[in-house]
Protein backbone atom coordinates (compact mmCIF):
# COMPACT_ATOMS: atom_id res chain seq x y z
CA UNK A 1 0.00 0.00 0.00
CA UNK A 2 1.18 3.48 -0.97
CA UNK A 3 2.16 5.97 2.18
CA UNK A 4 0.25 8.65 2.97
CA UNK A 5 1.21 11.91 1.55
CA UNK A 6 -0.08 15.32 2.37
CA UNK A 7 -2.78 15.83 0.39
CA UNK A 8 -2.72 18.44 -2.62
CA UNK A 9 -5.52 19.01 -4.68
CA UNK A 10 -6.31 22.23 -4.44
CA UNK A 11 -1.97 22.82 -4.41
CA UNK A 12 -2.96 24.99 -1.12
CA UNK A 13 -1.28 24.25 2.60
CA UNK A 14 -4.13 22.82 5.00
CA UNK A 15 -4.62 24.78 7.71
CA UNK A 16 -3.92 24.41 11.37
CA UNK A 17 -8.03 25.43 11.89
CA UNK A 18 -8.81 22.84 9.90
CA UNK A 19 -6.61 19.96 10.90
CA UNK A 20 -8.43 20.67 14.26
CA UNK A 21 -11.87 20.78 12.44
CA UNK A 22 -11.39 17.51 10.67
CA UNK A 23 -10.21 15.58 14.41
CA UNK A 24 -13.14 17.12 15.69
CA UNK A 25 -15.36 15.03 13.07
CA UNK A 26 -13.51 12.21 13.53
CA UNK A 27 -13.48 11.85 17.10
CA UNK A 28 -17.17 13.08 17.30
CA UNK A 29 -19.12 10.04 15.91
CA UNK A 30 -18.55 7.32 13.12
CA UNK A 31 -17.32 8.83 9.47
CA UNK A 32 -19.82 7.70 6.92
CA UNK A 33 -17.63 5.15 5.06
CA UNK A 34 -19.58 6.47 1.44
CA UNK A 35 -20.88 9.64 0.95
CA UNK A 36 -22.84 10.16 -2.07
CA UNK A 37 -23.70 13.77 -2.86
CA UNK A 38 -26.60 15.56 -5.80
CA UNK A 39 -24.50 18.52 -6.95
CA UNK A 40 -27.13 21.27 -7.47
CA UNK A 41 -27.40 24.63 -8.38
CA UNK A 42 -24.67 25.46 -10.38
CA UNK A 43 -26.52 27.43 -12.90
CA UNK A 44 -28.53 29.27 -10.04
CA UNK A 45 -25.08 30.27 -8.47
CA UNK A 46 -24.35 31.59 -12.32
CA UNK A 47 -27.35 33.47 -12.66
CA UNK A 48 -27.53 35.18 -9.07
CA UNK A 49 -23.79 36.73 -10.25
CA UNK A 50 -25.58 37.82 -13.61
CA UNK A 51 -23.35 35.08 -15.33
CA UNK A 52 -23.87 32.27 -17.88
CA UNK A 53 -24.94 28.49 -16.33
CA UNK A 54 -21.33 27.20 -17.45
CA UNK A 55 -19.69 29.66 -15.32
CA UNK A 56 -21.48 28.15 -12.45
CA UNK A 57 -19.98 24.58 -13.57
CA UNK A 58 -16.62 25.58 -14.09
CA UNK A 59 -16.89 27.14 -10.66
CA UNK A 60 -18.50 23.59 -9.24
CA UNK A 61 -15.41 21.89 -10.00
CA UNK A 62 -13.24 23.99 -7.27
CA UNK A 63 -16.18 22.53 -5.16
CA UNK A 64 -15.48 18.80 -6.03
CA UNK A 65 -11.91 19.42 -5.71
CA UNK A 66 -12.29 21.00 -1.99
CA UNK A 67 -14.56 18.31 -0.97
CA UNK A 68 -12.93 15.13 -2.99
CA UNK A 69 -9.32 16.55 -0.98
CA UNK A 70 -11.10 16.78 2.80
CA UNK A 71 -12.74 13.32 1.62
CA UNK A 72 -9.36 11.86 1.70
CA UNK A 73 -8.25 13.70 4.58
CA UNK A 74 -10.87 12.91 6.42
CA UNK A 75 -10.71 8.79 5.88
CA UNK A 76 -13.82 8.33 3.79
CA UNK A 77 -13.37 5.62 1.62
CA UNK A 78 -16.01 6.34 -1.16
CA UNK A 79 -17.25 9.67 -2.42
CA UNK A 80 -19.83 9.61 -5.42
CA UNK A 81 -20.76 12.31 -7.32
CA UNK A 82 -23.86 12.82 -9.79
CA UNK A 83 -21.76 14.92 -12.32
CA UNK A 84 -24.86 14.37 -15.48
CA UNK A 85 -28.02 12.77 -15.40
CA UNK A 86 -29.80 11.01 -18.39
CA UNK A 87 -32.49 13.55 -18.17
CA UNK A 88 -29.54 16.21 -18.54
CA UNK A 89 -28.78 15.45 -21.96
CA UNK A 90 -32.11 17.00 -22.90
CA UNK A 91 -30.43 20.42 -21.66
CA UNK A 92 -29.51 23.34 -24.79
CA UNK A 93 -26.85 21.97 -26.76
CA UNK A 94 -24.36 24.77 -25.57
CA UNK A 95 -24.77 23.57 -21.98
CA UNK A 96 -24.20 19.72 -22.87
CA UNK A 97 -21.23 20.25 -24.74
CA UNK A 98 -19.63 23.22 -22.42
CA UNK A 99 -20.22 20.46 -19.65
CA UNK A 100 -18.14 17.52 -21.52
CA UNK A 101 -15.75 20.03 -22.47
CA UNK A 102 -15.33 20.89 -19.01
CA UNK A 103 -15.19 16.94 -17.69
CA UNK A 104 -12.39 16.23 -20.44
CA UNK A 105 -10.53 19.80 -19.13
CA UNK A 106 -10.85 19.01 -15.40
CA UNK A 107 -9.95 14.94 -15.96
CA UNK A 108 -6.64 15.91 -17.83
CA UNK A 109 -5.89 18.63 -15.36
CA UNK A 110 -6.52 16.37 -11.69
CA UNK A 111 -5.06 13.12 -13.11
CA UNK A 112 -1.78 13.47 -12.02
CA UNK A 113 -3.11 14.83 -8.27
CA UNK A 114 -5.53 11.65 -8.59
CA UNK A 115 -2.61 9.81 -9.18
CA UNK A 116 -0.09 11.34 -6.23
CA UNK A 117 -2.72 11.28 -3.82
CA UNK A 118 -3.36 7.64 -3.99
CA UNK A 119 -6.72 8.50 -5.08
CA UNK A 120 -8.82 5.90 -7.54
CA UNK A 121 -11.48 7.34 -10.13
CA UNK A 122 -14.65 5.21 -11.18
CA UNK A 123 -17.65 5.79 -12.99
CA UNK A 124 -21.00 4.33 -13.59
CA UNK A 125 -23.40 5.24 -15.76
CA UNK A 126 -24.08 5.29 -19.68
CA UNK A 127 -20.53 6.13 -20.75
CA UNK A 128 -20.89 5.05 -24.10
CA UNK A 129 -22.90 8.27 -24.87
CA UNK A 130 -20.47 10.48 -23.89
CA UNK A 131 -18.72 11.79 -26.75
CA UNK A 132 -15.40 9.74 -27.28
CA UNK A 133 -12.96 12.58 -26.44
CA UNK A 134 -14.73 12.48 -23.03
CA UNK A 135 -14.79 8.40 -22.85
CA UNK A 136 -11.03 8.60 -23.94
CA UNK A 137 -9.94 10.39 -21.08
CA UNK A 138 -12.16 9.37 -18.70
CA UNK A 139 -10.65 5.41 -19.45
CA UNK A 140 -7.41 6.94 -19.01
CA UNK A 141 -7.60 8.07 -15.78
CA UNK A 142 -9.60 5.25 -14.45
CA UNK A 143 -6.42 2.93 -15.77
CA UNK A 144 -3.99 5.23 -14.43
CA UNK A 145 -5.14 5.41 -10.96
CA UNK A 146 -7.20 1.45 -10.62
CA UNK A 147 -4.35 0.96 -8.15
CA UNK A 148 -4.77 3.95 -5.49
CA UNK A 149 -6.77 2.59 -2.61
CA UNK A 150 -7.01 5.91 -0.23
CA UNK A 151 -10.25 7.07 -1.84
CA UNK A 152 -12.79 5.75 -4.34
CA UNK A 153 -14.45 8.93 -6.48
CA UNK A 154 -16.83 7.67 -8.36
CA UNK A 155 -18.66 9.58 -11.21
CA UNK A 156 -21.97 8.93 -11.80
CA UNK A 157 -21.96 10.48 -15.71
CA UNK A 158 -25.52 9.83 -17.64
CA UNK A 159 -26.56 8.06 -15.45
CA UNK A 160 -29.67 7.60 -14.46
CA UNK A 161 -30.91 5.13 -10.85
CA UNK A 162 -34.11 3.58 -13.16
CA UNK A 163 -31.63 2.72 -16.32
CA UNK A 164 -29.39 1.17 -12.97
CA UNK A 165 -32.43 -0.98 -12.41
CA UNK A 166 -33.66 -1.75 -15.94
CA UNK A 167 -29.85 -2.91 -17.03
CA UNK A 168 -29.97 -4.77 -13.46
CA UNK A 169 -33.43 -6.61 -14.10
CA UNK A 170 -32.04 -7.61 -17.67
CA UNK A 171 -29.12 -9.10 -16.50
CA UNK A 172 -30.84 -11.42 -13.86
CA UNK A 173 -33.18 -12.28 -16.41
CA UNK A 174 -30.85 -13.55 -18.89
CA UNK A 175 -29.31 -15.49 -15.94
CA UNK A 176 -32.81 -17.43 -15.58
CA UNK A 177 -33.12 -17.84 -19.12
CA UNK A 178 -29.78 -19.58 -19.17
CA UNK A 179 -30.84 -21.34 -15.75
CA UNK A 180 -27.99 -20.15 -13.94
CA UNK A 181 -30.40 -18.28 -11.62
CA UNK A 182 -33.53 -19.43 -9.56
CA UNK A 183 -36.13 -16.50 -9.54
CA UNK A 184 -36.97 -17.67 -5.77
CA UNK A 185 -33.56 -17.06 -5.16
CA UNK A 186 -33.48 -13.27 -6.55
CA UNK A 187 -32.94 -11.43 -3.23
CA UNK A 188 -31.68 -7.95 -1.96
CA UNK A 189 -27.74 -8.75 -2.17
CA UNK A 190 -28.25 -10.58 -5.90
CA UNK A 191 -29.74 -7.59 -7.26
CA UNK A 192 -27.22 -5.40 -5.63
CA UNK A 193 -25.28 -7.46 -7.25
CA UNK A 194 -26.29 -7.08 -10.90
CA UNK A 195 -26.22 -2.78 -10.47
CA UNK A 196 -23.52 -0.81 -11.53
CA UNK A 197 -22.46 -0.16 -7.92
CA UNK A 198 -21.76 -3.60 -6.90
CA UNK A 199 -17.99 -3.10 -5.62
CA UNK A 200 -19.05 -0.16 -4.17
CA UNK A 201 -21.09 -0.31 -0.62
CA UNK A 202 -24.51 1.60 -0.27
CA UNK A 203 -23.84 5.23 0.65
CA UNK A 204 -24.55 6.22 4.34
CA UNK A 205 -24.97 9.69 3.50
CA UNK A 206 -26.48 11.40 0.76
CA UNK A 207 -26.24 14.99 0.36
CA UNK A 208 -28.20 17.60 -1.39
CA UNK A 209 -27.23 21.66 -2.24
CA UNK A 210 -29.33 24.32 -3.21
CA UNK A 211 -32.11 23.32 -1.12
CA UNK A 212 -34.15 20.81 -3.55
CA UNK A 213 -35.73 17.84 -1.46
CA UNK A 214 -35.68 15.25 -4.03
CA UNK A 215 -33.49 12.31 -5.49
CA UNK A 216 -34.17 12.59 -8.94
CA UNK A 217 -33.07 9.79 -10.44
CA UNK A 218 -29.89 9.13 -8.42
CA UNK A 219 -29.29 5.62 -6.73
CA UNK A 220 -32.69 4.57 -5.98
CA UNK A 221 -31.71 1.35 -5.16
CA UNK A 222 -28.43 2.09 -3.12
CA UNK A 223 -30.36 4.68 -1.32
CA UNK A 224 -32.44 2.92 0.48
CA UNK A 225 -31.59 3.17 4.29
CA UNK A 226 -28.72 6.32 3.51
CA UNK A 227 -29.45 9.71 5.56
CA UNK A 228 -30.73 12.74 4.00
CA UNK A 229 -28.89 15.44 4.23
CA UNK A 230 -29.90 18.93 2.33
CA UNK A 231 -28.61 22.64 2.84
CA UNK A 232 -29.65 25.63 0.82
CA UNK A 233 -25.69 26.13 -0.24
CA UNK A 234 -25.65 25.96 -4.52
CA UNK A 235 -22.97 23.80 -4.89
CA UNK A 236 -20.18 26.11 -5.92
CA UNK A 237 -20.27 27.37 -2.42
CA UNK A 238 -20.39 24.44 -0.89
CA UNK A 239 -17.01 23.36 0.66
CA UNK A 240 -15.55 21.68 2.99
CA UNK A 241 -16.78 23.19 6.38
CA UNK A 242 -20.38 22.62 4.91
CA UNK A 243 -19.72 19.06 4.10
CA UNK A 244 -18.25 19.13 8.42
CA UNK A 245 -21.67 20.35 9.06
CA UNK A 246 -23.44 17.51 7.28
CA UNK A 247 -21.16 14.94 8.97
CA UNK A 248 -21.94 16.58 12.38
CA UNK A 249 -26.00 16.07 11.48
CA UNK A 250 -25.17 12.62 9.98
CA UNK A 251 -23.54 11.62 13.60
CA UNK A 252 -26.48 12.80 15.28
CA UNK A 253 -29.00 9.98 13.41
CA UNK A 254 -30.11 7.09 15.10
CA UNK A 255 -29.99 4.57 12.05
CA UNK A 256 -32.64 1.76 13.04
CA UNK A 257 -33.11 0.53 9.22
CA UNK A 258 -36.69 -0.27 10.01
CA UNK A 259 -35.90 -2.02 13.66
CA UNK A 260 -36.46 -0.87 16.96
CA UNK A 261 -33.75 0.67 19.35
CA UNK A 262 -31.87 -2.12 21.12
CA UNK A 263 -33.25 -2.13 24.72
CA UNK A 264 -36.45 -0.69 23.32
CA UNK A 265 -38.81 -3.40 23.26
CA UNK A 266 -40.82 -4.62 25.66
CA UNK A 267 -41.84 -8.49 25.60
CA UNK A 268 -45.87 -8.04 25.07
CA UNK A 269 -48.14 -10.89 25.63
CA UNK A 270 -50.65 -11.85 23.00
CA UNK A 271 -53.63 -10.45 25.55
CA UNK A 272 -51.89 -6.96 26.08
CA UNK A 273 -51.73 -7.03 22.10
CA UNK A 274 -55.24 -7.12 21.65
CA UNK A 275 -56.16 -5.08 24.27
CA UNK A 276 -54.26 -2.38 22.36
CA UNK A 277 -55.31 -2.84 18.90
CA UNK A 278 -58.90 -3.48 19.75
C1 LIG B 1 -26.43 20.86 -11.30
O1 LIG B 1 -26.62 22.24 -11.26
C2 LIG B 1 -25.09 20.50 -11.78
C3 LIG B 1 -24.82 19.76 -12.89
C4 LIG B 1 -25.88 19.23 -13.77
C5 LIG B 1 -23.45 19.48 -13.33
C6 LIG B 1 -22.43 19.25 -12.25
C7 LIG B 1 -21.10 19.41 -12.85
C8 LIG B 1 -20.01 19.93 -12.25
C9 LIG B 1 -19.95 20.37 -10.86
C10 LIG B 1 -18.77 20.14 -13.02
C11 LIG B 1 -18.10 18.95 -13.61
C12 LIG B 1 -17.85 17.86 -12.65
C13 LIG B 1 -16.73 17.15 -12.51
C14 LIG B 1 -16.82 15.92 -11.73
C15 LIG B 1 -15.42 17.53 -13.04
P1 LIG B 1 -27.75 22.86 -12.19
O2 LIG B 1 -27.15 23.19 -13.50
O3 LIG B 1 -28.91 21.93 -12.26
O4 LIG B 1 -28.13 24.17 -11.42
P2 LIG B 1 -29.59 24.83 -11.25
O5 LIG B 1 -30.44 23.81 -10.55
O6 LIG B 1 -29.33 26.04 -10.42
O7 LIG B 1 -30.07 25.14 -12.62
Amino acid sequence: MKALEPLTLTDKAQSDEDKVLQEKVKSSGTLPQHIAIIMDGNGRWAKDKGNVRLFGHKAGVESVRDITESCAQLGVKHLTLYAFSTENWDRPSAEVSGLMNLLVHSLQNEADRLQRNNIRLVSIGQLDRLPKKCQNKLQEVIELTKNNTRLELCLALSYSGRWDIIEAIKKVSKEVQNGNVNPDEIDDNMVSSYLSTADIPDPDLIIRTSGEYRISNFLLWQLAYSELYVTQTFWPDFRRDELYKAIFSYQKRDRRYGKVKNGYTKRLSASVINKIIS
